[in-house]
């Protein structure tokens, strides 16, 4: 019998991919390298779509490693690939519902706090005049506010503000206002936050990310160290990737002053090349048994 072959999606192909064609391939799975992009939605073919490297046969699963910025349009036709390989029985790792939650900031924010987990107070509107009030009204008690892309990551296009002439300064990213409250370090000028990855409601690896500046993301410079977790901070983390429905995630954690820890984001495409570099952990192969468990038996469609 051939080796089970499933895809992974991405526009570009880097060290992640070839991480987990690495350990996929010591499971004897193949791994085809391609990008949403590149599918065709194509109802004179059996399966109603043309993913490159399967001709009239779907992948055993689907990861999403992936999905590049695109038009409204675009990212649309993208999902319904997603959407499709799952309504065909195939795997997909991570759903497009989790990604739908995560990408967008506001329904990550929505999804945890009606999940009752602790996340700081945010606010997402379109409206300025709304959300200069939501502003003023906030930095009347004190409140510093952090403004964020939408559909923001690696720390991008982040700003923290505490008057209303800096709130006039911004150019809210596509017109929509994420507002959330500034989580003080818990000591002072000492900028610190914790990076979990779960797999299938498990703790695989975490690390520290520090830095002399307030956003510690890897991408922006911060240091990263392994780290040990309270069984608190895992919980957090484990029921924040079981609330935006995902089956593995990224969460990055912040301990507030009073000592509790608060979740920031859930990240369903996370990278873990920091994460590597800190702990020596490779998630490649945590999530290559996590697929190859999920990976059903190849079908030939045929009309
Ligand atoms: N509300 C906040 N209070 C304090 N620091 C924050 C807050 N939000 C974000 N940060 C800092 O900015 C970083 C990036 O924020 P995050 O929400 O994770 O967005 P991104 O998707 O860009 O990583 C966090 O890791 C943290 O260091
Ligand atoms: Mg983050």
């Amino acid at each position: 019998m051939s080796s089970p072959t499933i895809v992974i999606f991405n526009d570009t192909h880097g060290w992640h991919s070839e991480q987990l064609v690495n350990a996929l391939q010591l499971l004897g799975i193949t791994a085809v390298l391609t990008d949403l992009a590149d599918c065709v939605i194509d109802l004179d073919s059996p399966t109603g779509m043309f993913i490159p490297g399967f001709e009239n046969q779907l992948p055993g699963a689907a990861m999403v490693r992936g999905i590049a910025p695109g038009s409204l349009e675009q990212i649309t036709l993208r999902m319904d690939i997603l959407h499709t390989l799952a309504e065909l029985n195939v795997p997909v790792f991570n759903p497009a519902s989790a990604i739908e939650h995560t990408v967008d900031k506001a329904r990550t924010s929505l999804r945890l706090h009606l999940a009752g987990l602790n996340t700081p107070k945010t606010w997402a509107c379109e409206n300025s005049k709304h959300a200069r009030d939501i502003a003023t009204a906030q930095f009347k008690k004190n409140m510093m506010l952090v403004i964020k892309p939408l559909f923001g990551c690696m720390g991008k296009g982040i700003e923290k503000i505490s008057t209303l002439e800096q709130f006039d300064q911004i150019q809210a990213v596509g017109d929509a206002f994420y507002m959330q409250e500034y989580i003080e370090p818990f000591e002072p000028e000492h900028w610190q936050d914790w990076r979990l990855m779960v797999i299938d409601g498990q703790v695989c690896a975490a690390m520290s990310r520090r830095s002399q500046h307030w956003i510690t993301n890897f991408a922006q410079g911060a240091e990263c160290f392994t780290t040990t977790v309270t069984p608190e901070m895992e919980q957090l983390a484990i029921k924040a990737t079981q609330a935006v429905q995902a089956d593995y995630a990224g969460v990055d954690l912040i301990r507030q002053q009073d000592g509790s820890y608060t979740v920031l984001e859930v990240n369903s495409v996370p990278a873990w090349k920091g994460l590597y570099q800190a702990t020596g952990i490779n998630a490649a192969t945590y999530l290559a048994q996590a697929l190859a468990k999920r990976i059903t038996t190849p079908r030939t469609m045929t009309c």
